[in-house]
């Protein structure tokens, strides 16, 4: 289950196709020196990869270089097979902040930015059918005319992911999405996000500080560490779904990731 990441890559036969492929990835702030060095993750289709670590070891940093919001100083990302300059149409993001505009209703933050020019053209019908299916996917058909202020912070962020669905991404990009819910909405945020993503057909990349929430959602998860950043550990989940049924895996999971977290942080 766990496997140190030095080791050569495991024979690629058989395997999902890539989305995204980052290879040797570095990245320095002016000022602030290296955050992270020497960094390769790659996320197959339909996956869903956690993203972990202590704080200020460069998850977020490392998530813009990849979804394309940030170039870094050495190194390759690639999505869908090509060289990647700038954010992906096939990819989106959902960050803590649900970041809606509060001019517009949830049916037109939910469509916002469909008919930008960097988007796959669409008919205005297909368009407003992706965005009644992602309103219903996150389960708020029938509020499509509410406004942002009117949205509780749940379903504000079910907007977001809503947003983001709309844009039927092969990847979607999360940062600690969930973080700011109580633990109620959390746990129907994490059992929403893997319902929609499965039944979408999309790969996620998840950075979260919830060892709890990356057991139960993930497929892999990756530990980043040290000063600057690289990836320290994975782990593959096979504990079937729904992970609650399985305490006991659940529990050996979540102490040998407690204590790399340690072991990675000093
Ligand atoms: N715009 C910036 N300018 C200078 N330094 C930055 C900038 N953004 C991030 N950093 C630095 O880069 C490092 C990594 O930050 P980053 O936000 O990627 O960490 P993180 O792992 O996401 O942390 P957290 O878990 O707290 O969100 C930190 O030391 C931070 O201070
Ligand atoms: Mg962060």
């Amino acid at each position: 289950m766990n496997s140190p990441l030095a080791e050569p890559a495991i024979a690629e036969a058989g395997r999902a196709p890539a989305v995204l492929e980052g290879s040797g990835l570095s990245y320095a702030h002016a000022g602030v020196g290296t955050i992270f060095d020497g960094v390769s993750l790659t996320v197959r289709r339909r996956e869903i990869v956690a993203l972990m670590g202590c704080s200020g070891c460069g998850k977020s940093t490392l998530l813009r270089v990849l979804a394309g919001l940030e170039k870094p100083v050495a190194g390759e990302v690639r999505f869908l097979g090509d060289g990647l300059v700038e954010p992906h149409p096939r990819s989106a993001l959902v960050f803590q902040q649900p970041s809606l505009l509060p001019w517009l209703n949830l049916a037109g933050n939910v469509g916002f930015g469909l008919d930008f020019a960097h988007q796959p053209k669409a008919a205005r019908a297909e368009l407003a059918e992706r965005v009644a299916a992602a309103i219903d996917a996150v389960g708020l058909a029938g509020r499509e005319a509410a406004y942002p202020s009117e949205l509780s912070g749940g379903m504000a962020q079910r907007a977001a992911l809503a947003r983001a669905l709309a844009r039927q991404p092969e990847l979607l990009f999360a940062d600690e999405p969930f973080s700011a819910l109580d633990a109620i909405t959390r746990a129907e945020m994490q059992a929403l996000l893997v319902d929609v993503v499965h039944r979408w057909h999309s790969a996620v990349l998840l950075v979260t500080h919830d060892i709890d929430e990356a057991i139960l959602v993930a497929d892999r998860i990756v530990l980043m560490g040290g000063r600057p950043g690289r990836l320290v550990q994975e782990w593959t989940v096979d504990i079937p779904r729904p992970r609650e049924d399985f305490p006991e895996a659940v529990s050996a999971l979540r102490l040998a990731i407690l204590a790399a977290l340690r072991h990675s942080s000093q």
